[in-house]
């Protein structure tokens, strides 16, 4: 009798003691470093939740008053940005089983799908990291130059022997959405500079005033660039896609994101189908025919970085509203996807429409 009035009491404490509410945001707006977090300021974010595991400078999660929209900053590159996004969904203090990831930052841009200071939505996020590689003249003249290729196949053009972080695809029903909400959308022109420099390639993507192409993302953790490089990429992605992936934006990061997304997916953390990656090209991930490779990467070319930033705001605030807007009516539930949604392997379940059981 006594000891159970003691639980009794102890439990009514218990219930009575308040209950600590998590943070469930409408949006989360995931980027690499300061610039691409600045970015979002004008939605004022005035809340500050601190997450074990995050980079020091970028340590809290930044929310707006509501909690309807937040924003993190992961620190560059994919092999911290996979341990940043599983510290988010690891923390006890958010509930991100609704929430709409938008994953996003400047990037270099292939100039026959799209333009410096322009806005890419992805589909597919493919990885050119995994694999084997020889160089120079070590490489068989039999590989045409195509200097990674699939592990123990010895064969660059075999279909790759995968691992699992080769490829992600995202939900293009969201994607459809995305683009339907910014049909209206108008992005910033370039500095003059920006424009001449454009005019110097052949392709018509790249000479075209910024605009929001559909195309893919590829990531690595090598900043990449030149003909050489863009060739091997564009080959990589297409065998390992089966012709899918038109890879326009080049990143250091979103393999490593996808890896930490699907992952929290898998444990019921989040919804991998409601994770949208959006870029803003900051430079051309090889240089105009006039210039030489080292002369696009190190003299000139980089200079779309302010209008990626401002363009990646233009394109994305609209997003995040209608989020917001049209929570109870169409986000809340989600956009069911009419494609696979998942990594190569089908580690969430389902079969990649992609690869060789396509
Ligand atoms: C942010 O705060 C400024 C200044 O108070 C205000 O003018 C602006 O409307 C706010 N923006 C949003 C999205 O709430
Ligand atoms: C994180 O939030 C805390 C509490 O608001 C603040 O004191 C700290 O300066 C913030 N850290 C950073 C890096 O902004
Ligand atoms: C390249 O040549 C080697 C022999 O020199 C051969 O075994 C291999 O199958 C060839 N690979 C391709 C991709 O043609
Ligand atoms: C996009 O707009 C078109 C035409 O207005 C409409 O048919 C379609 O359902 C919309 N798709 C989404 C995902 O909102
Ligand atoms: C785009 O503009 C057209 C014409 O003004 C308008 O009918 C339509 O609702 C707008 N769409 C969006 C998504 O704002
Ligand atoms: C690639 O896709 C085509 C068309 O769907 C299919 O016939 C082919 O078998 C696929 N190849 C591989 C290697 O998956």
């Amino acid at each position: 009798m006594r000891v159970s009035l003691i639980i009794a009491s102890l439990l009514g404490i218990a219930l009575a003691a308040p209950v600590s509410k998590k943070i469930s945001p409408k949006v989360m707006l995931v980027t690499g470093f300061t610039p691409e977090a600045d970015v979002w300021t004008p939605f004022n974010f005035t809340e500050q939740y601190p997450v074990v595991g995050f980079m020091p400078e970028y340590e809290n999660v930044t929310c707006t008053a509501s909690g309807d929209i937040c924003s993190m900053t992961m620190g560059q590159a994919e092999l911290g940005d996979s341990l940043a996004i599983a510290a988010l969904w690891l923390s006890p203090d958010f509930d991100l089983s609704k929430t709409y990831f938008i994953v996003n930052g400047i990037v270099g841009i292939n100039p026959k799908l799209a333009t410096e200071g322009g806005v890419s939505v992805s589909r597919y996020v493919v990885e050119f990291e995994m694999g084997q590689s020889l160089l120079g003249s070590d490489l068989p003249a039999n590989f045409s130059g195509l200097t990674l290729f699939s592990e123990f196949t010895g064969d660059p053009y075999k279909y790759p022997d995968v691992s699992g972080t080769e490829v992600y695809e995202l939900n293009n029903d969201l994607i459809d959405r995305f683009v339907n909400v910014t049909k209206n959308v108008t992005l910033a022109e370039a500095p003059k500079s920006v424009q001449d420099y454009r005019k110097r390639y052949i392709y018509k993507a790249a000479r075209h005033a910024p605009e929001i192409v559909r195309c893919d993302t590829v990531s690595a953790m090598t900043y990449w660039a030149g003909e050489e490089w863009a060739r091997n990429v564009e080959f990589f992605s297409q065998l390992l896609t089966n012709g899918s992936a038109q890879y326009c934006a080049t990143t250091q990061d979103d393999t490593g994101t996808m890896v930490g997304l699907v992952r929290g997916a898998l444990y019921n953390k989040l919804d991998f189908s409601r994770v949208l990656v959006l870029h803003g090209a900051s430079d051309f991930d090889r240089p105009p025919p006039d210039a030489t490779a080292y002369q696009g990467l190190f003299v000139e070319g980089q200079s779309g970085f302010d209008t990626a930033l401002v363009n990646i705001y233009r394109a994305g605030a609209p997003f995040v509203e209608d989020i917001v807007a049209n929570w109870e009516k169409v986000y809340k539930k989600g956009i069911a996807p009419s494609n696979y949604v998942g990594d190569i392997l089908g580690l969430l379940g389902g079969k990649p429409d992609f690869g060789p059981k396509s």
